[in-house]
């Protein structure tokens, strides 16, 4: 493989996913299930650019990992009748690297680079004015030697996709025209997804089966995906015909999946804090050592679904179990420290 194939990929993002996930991705806006708002106004801005036969604007995304970045990214490309060209920030470390892949691009492509806020600094000035101006400045030669020479880019798009925004330099997030938020999925909508992955799949199920998933998959398509292909796994192995609430509760059950869809790592992050923490506020890297995991995994993962369940709150000084937590994991809440938990929860 030569180095500019390593760093570009028109059919897949190096360590990305499994060919099963691919073939499980709309490829189309309309095919695309929830995030209503956003699909119905990138179609507006794809349709206008199209219509002006101009390179539609860079567009960054950002949510939670498995709410469908990487799936829309492939889909605004298709849309728009151009390649793709995806690639990673972390394996972007030269300045030669990206500027290659910049000038490789053809009219209106989209570069689709993944990861967006792992960037170098460096990296970073050299996509400023290639968003901008379409423009690079490269330099040729070493030491008094040296010159900058600058180099026209065909327009192109940029999308970028982030589970963290906050970690985006506020000079590359205002860069972007259109930045969008996929936000976490409701039980319909993830009830219709794990219907079409049957379909796709060739699995009979049941309408109620589908609904116990999308209603114990952290609001995430990803884990919908996931939790059929294991289902189906049970029903085929008990000769079920068809996968139903039944056989959906048993496997659930075995796959360590609670009714609010909380896995083994989510009960060992609340336990800790209630625990070893007396409910906190403590911090993520204290809970990440405790209970094994990395921090970057937890804050990326974990956290906002516990915060979005009402699990988990974040305060200035560190993270607390909720109520809520203490009642899911049955633990008696301490009366006797419910007034100093209550005066953190107003800070
Ligand atoms: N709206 C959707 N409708 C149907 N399937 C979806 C949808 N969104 C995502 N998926 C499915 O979920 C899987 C994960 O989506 P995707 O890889 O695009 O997530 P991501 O946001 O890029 O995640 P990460 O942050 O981990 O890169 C895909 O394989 C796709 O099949
Ligand atoms: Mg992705």
């Amino acid at each position: 493989m030569d180095q500019f194939s390593r760093l570009l990929d028109t059919a897949k993002i190096p360590g990305e996913e499994t060919d099963q996930d691919a073939s499980l991705r709309p490829s189309t806006l309309n095919e695309f299930i929830g995030q209503k708002k956003i699909t119905e106004n990138l179609k507006v801005f794809i349709e206008s650019a199209k219509m002006r036969k101009k390179s539609l604007d860079h567009i960054l995304l950002s949510g939670p990992p498995g709410l469908g970045k990487t799936t829309l990214a492939f889909i605004i490309a298709q849309e728009l009748g151009v390649n793709l060209k995806a690639t990673s920030a972390p394996i972007i470390d030269k300045a030669g690297d990206l500027a290659s892949i910049l000038t490789g691009l053809e009219e209106n492509d989209v570069l689709f680079i993944d990861e967006i806020h792992r960037l170098s600094p460096a990296i970073e000035e050299i996509l400023y004015p290639a968003m901008e101006d379409r423009s690079i400045d490269i330099i040729i030669g070493q030491g008094v030697g040296a010159k900058s020479i600058k180099l026209n880019l065909a327009p192109f798009t940029l999308v970028g996709a982030t589970t963290r925004t906050g970690l985006l330099t506020s000079a590359l997030r205002d860069r972007f025209g259109i930045p969008l938020r996929l936000n976490y999925y409701e039980p319909e909508e993830l009830r219709t997804i794990a219907l079409r992955t049957a379909g796709i799949m060739g699995i009979a199920m049941d309408d109620d089966a589908a609904l116990e998933i999308a209603k114990r998959s952290r609001r995430t398509p990803r884990i919908v995906n996931r939790i059929v292909r294991r289902v189906t796994d049970f029903s085929v192995v008990m000769k079920k015909g068809c996968v139903d609430l039944e056989i959906t509760r048993y496997a659930l059950e075995r796959l360590d999946i609670d009714e609010l869809g909380l896995d083994e790592m989510d009960r060992r992050i609340l336990h800790s804090i209630i625990e070893k923490y007396s409910g906190g506020p403590v911090g993520l890297k204290t809970i990440a050592i405790s209970v094994g995991e990395e921090t970057d995994t937890l804050e990326d993962y974990y956290e906002p679904f516990l915060v979005q369940s009402g699990l988990l709150k974040r305060t200035p000084r560190g993270r607390m179990a909720t109520m809520s937590a203490y009642k899911h994991l049955g633990i008696k809440f301490n009366s006797s420290i419910e007034e100093e938990q209550q005066a953190l929860f107003e800070e």
